[in-house]
């Protein structure tokens, strides 16, 4: 087998919109505002000693409000040259709904005409864009419970129809919405994420809700533009009993294969061009406990570095026979001590999986730059770039040079 990956194969890194741009006003920013004091307390019970003590920002007020963020929304240019200098022939992106649809059924010229630069800027460098339609931030009137709302599939594929009248052109790969599962685990059943709702009822509606949505999404995608191509950011967790024959631990896993890996893309079969990979997660249930193996390493938020979980994944993808982009794959680590033997590793098994013959045609790290991470603000560094948020400055880590060999490459 030759070490090369696919001709043509796709190499970048992913960000989100309310990530990296700063500026932005939503249901995210309205709820971390309310939140903050609860998450320092908390802190001091949920992250252990080592990481209290390397990460003392967790327990500062501005951690955990995301205000200017990386100002990518002003610096897109200069980091879009970061990319290109780095090797990358594509960049995943999202763009912010609340700043396209400030009122409801009224669409800013403004901030289409941004996104427009940023297509723009991306192709003058040679870079393919992928554009995520939502990625988790809901503009305000939309009200609380967002995802809940019985109108979300209605709005949601107006605004994907005006994205696509505006940038089908100039765009060919479009996600709609970005881990579903993922805003249902913590937005609807555990509660840590806005909404804040603890209620497993509403969460299963929320599956329906969001497939919805992104279905009629497809169908406008498609019908404006029937070359682009469609899928959705999808999590995917790799998963292994503890014990070999014990039947709790099959049902934990069979359960939660189900309802974080399989359900949404069930739920949306037959309108996906293609499928998505975003892998961070190694679960080894003891029943419904997760045994970390203390022999693996972990990431500066404890979640374990486990490679080979990536080509369990997907081989469970094969069955749908659609083509395959690992959109997110990535991990916190301030020092940059992990990364490039991180990068290489999970890159070895997707080359594995390629040489068995799935297609797959694309890796996107997450992330190009440190970024906002959501509950936990700003101490989680998961970029190849470092950002010095006091003076916004950007300086690529060693694994951004490391990957550019790669990528150069066109292989390990
Ligand atoms: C995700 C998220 C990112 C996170 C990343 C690291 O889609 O899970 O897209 O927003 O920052 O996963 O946790």
């Amino acid at each position: 087998m030759s070490n090369k990956f696919p001709k043509d194969f796709l190499w970048g890194a992913s960000t989100s919109a309310y990530q990296v741009e700063g500026g932005n006003v939503n249901d995210w920013s309205d709820w971390e505002k309310n939140n903050v004091e609860k998450i320092i307390e908390e802190a001091k019970k949920y992250w252990r000693p080592w990481q209290q003590e390397k990460f003392p920002e967790m327990f500062e007020r501005d951690n955990y409000i995301c205000g200017k963020a990386c100002d990518h929304y002003n610096r897109f240019r200069e980091d879009f040259d970061l990319a290109k200098e780095g090797g990358h022939n594509a960049h995943r992106f999202s763009v912010e709904w609340s700043r396209i649809e400030p009122e409801e059924g009224k669409f800013d010229e403004k901030a289409i005409e941004h996104y427009r630069e940023v297509i723009q800027a991306l192709r003058e460098r040679g870079i393919e864009p992928f554009i995520c339609l939502w990625h988790w931030t809901n503009p305000l009137w939309l009200g609380k419970e967002a995802e809940k709302n019985k109108k979300f599939p209605f709005y949601f594929s107006r605004y994907a129809e005006k994205m696509i009248k505006e940038f089908g052109r100039e765009v060919k790969f479009w996600l709609t919405l970005n881990e579903p599962t993922s805003v249902i685990a913590s937005g609807y059943i555990s509660g840590k994420w806005p909404p804040g709702k603890k209620n497993i009822f509403t969460a299963l509606g929320i599956y329906k809700n969001l497939a919805k949505a992104h279905d009629e999404a497809y169908k406008k995608i498609k019908n404006i533009n029937p070359d682009s191509q469609v899928g959705f950011a999808n999590i995917l967790h790799s998963f292994e009993v503890y014990r070999k024959n014990n039947w709790l631990d099959k049902i934990a896993v069979k359960v939660g294969k189900y309802f974080i890996n399989e359900k949404f893309i069930k739920l949306t079969k037959k309108n996906n061009d293609f499928l998505t990979v975003q892998y961070y997660f190694h679960n080894r249930f003891r029943f419904y406990k997760k045994i970390i193996n203390k022999k693996s390493e972990v990431s500066d938020l404890g979640w374990e570095i486990y490679p080979k979980g990536i080509y369990q994944i997907i081989q469970d993808l094969k069955k749908y026979n659609l083509p395959i982009y690992i959109t997110e794959n990535g991990l916190a680590d301030a020092n940059d001590s992990k990364r490039t033997k991180f990068l290489k590793e999970h890159l070895f098994w997707v080359k594995k999986a390629i040489d068995e013959g799935i297609d797959i045609r694309g890796y996107f790290h997450w992330s190009l730059l440190d970024n906002f991470e959501w509950d936990k603000g700003f101490w989680p560094r998961f970029g190849l770039v470092e950002i010095d948020y006091a003076t916004q400055k950007r300086k690529p880590r060693k694994s951004f040079w490391e990957y550019k060999k790669i990528i150069e490459n066109n292989g390990l």
